[in-house]
């Protein structure tokens, strides 16, 4: 078994500066599960910084010996290594020479997007104001939320990297209510499973991909464009459900024949211009992230 994990071990180019002491690391409780592995809370003492204690996110895999867990969990890696961006999620470390197999990341104390949004939107209804630091989301919060994401995405879409999974189920909120995009790799893992229509082997996420992702499974920067349309949904409607009632199967021919998403009440005809161009049929025509992370940028300056 040995064996086996070190084959697949050595058929990624790891730089070993990543490597840390797994007794260095406790681990605490489940933060996420999937299909594909989970993540844990866990915490490093920090030497170098009087010793204090750092929170850190694990990722690691549910079932020993399992390759296609572990491929998934080590391709995770070997993208995390290339990336550096303040809304991209940082790698701190890894322990990967031996088994179980961690990657250590930084940890977001909000948790996802989509969960803050859901109980921001629980507290305004219950007119509570605040618990555990979660606030109920503004229209200063929505524009800043949309544009980090942006940023984030655009400084992906600057190295080649297409995320192919832009969910608010996928960006973690972390102190300050920093976004994060996390979550990529080239097999996705799946945290709540009603958003992924079962597939063969695969389970996708429908609602969130564009026509052509559906048709041909092609994915590139403005699939991951169309993709953060619907995130800029879920923000605005504070964390519903895509297409509301509309079953996932139904969803291609609906798109196909020119049906997209209302605005949402809350929603100005500004934004709402934005998401469409994001929902434009031909890819070509939908804008950029540095040109949508811009137009958020002067929106931000127009309500400060
Ligand atoms: N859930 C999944 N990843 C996480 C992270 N890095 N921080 C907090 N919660 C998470």
């Amino acid at each position: 078994q040995k064996e086996n994990y070190l084959q697949t071990y050595h058929k990624f180019d790891f730089d070993a500066k990543w490597e840390f002491d797994r007794d260095k690391l406790t681990l605490d409780t489940t933060l996420g599960e999937g299909e594909f592995g989970k993540v844990l809370k866990a915490y490093i003492q920090e030497i170098d910084k009087d010793n204090s204690i750092r929170t850190v996110a694990v990722k690691t895999i549910k079932t020993k010996n399992n390759s296609v867990e572990l491929l998934a969990l080590l391709s995770e890696f070997q993208l995390l290594q290339e990336v550096s961006h303040p809304n991209v999620i940082k790698l701190l470390g890894a322990c990967i020479k031996s088994e179980p197999p961690l990657i250590i990341i930084e940890y977001c104390c909000f948790g996802s997007l989509r969960s803050y949004l859901r109980l921001s939107r629980k507290l305004e209804e219950a007119g509570d104001l605040n618990i555990d630091g979660v606030e109920p989301v503004t229209a200063t919060d929505v524009l800043s939320f949309s544009w980090q994401i942006c940023k984030g995405m655009s400084y992906l879409a600057d190295i080649k990297l297409v995320h192919r999974d832009l969910a608010a189920r996928n960006v973690l909120l972390a102190e300050g209510r920093v976004c994060k995009i996390s979550d990529f790799g080239l097999t996705r893992d799946v945290y709540e499973d009603d958003a992924y229509l079962k597939k063969s082997k695969d389970r996708v996420p429908v609602k969130w991909m564009s026509p052509e992702s559906l048709a041909d499974h092609v994915y590139t920067a403005k699939t991951d464009v169309w993709s953060f349309g619907i995130v800029g949904w879920e923000i605005i409607t504070l964390g519903a459900t895509p297409y509301p009632g509309i079953p996932p199967q139904n969803l291609y021919h609906l798109l196909r024949s020119g049906y997209r998403m209302e605005r949402p009440e809350n929603c100005s005809p500004e934004i709402y211009m934005l998401l469409e161009a994001c929902w434009a049929d031909d890819p070509m025509k939908r804008p950029s992230f540095k040109a949508l992370g811009a137009k958020f940028e002067s929106l931000l300056g127009k309500c400060a």
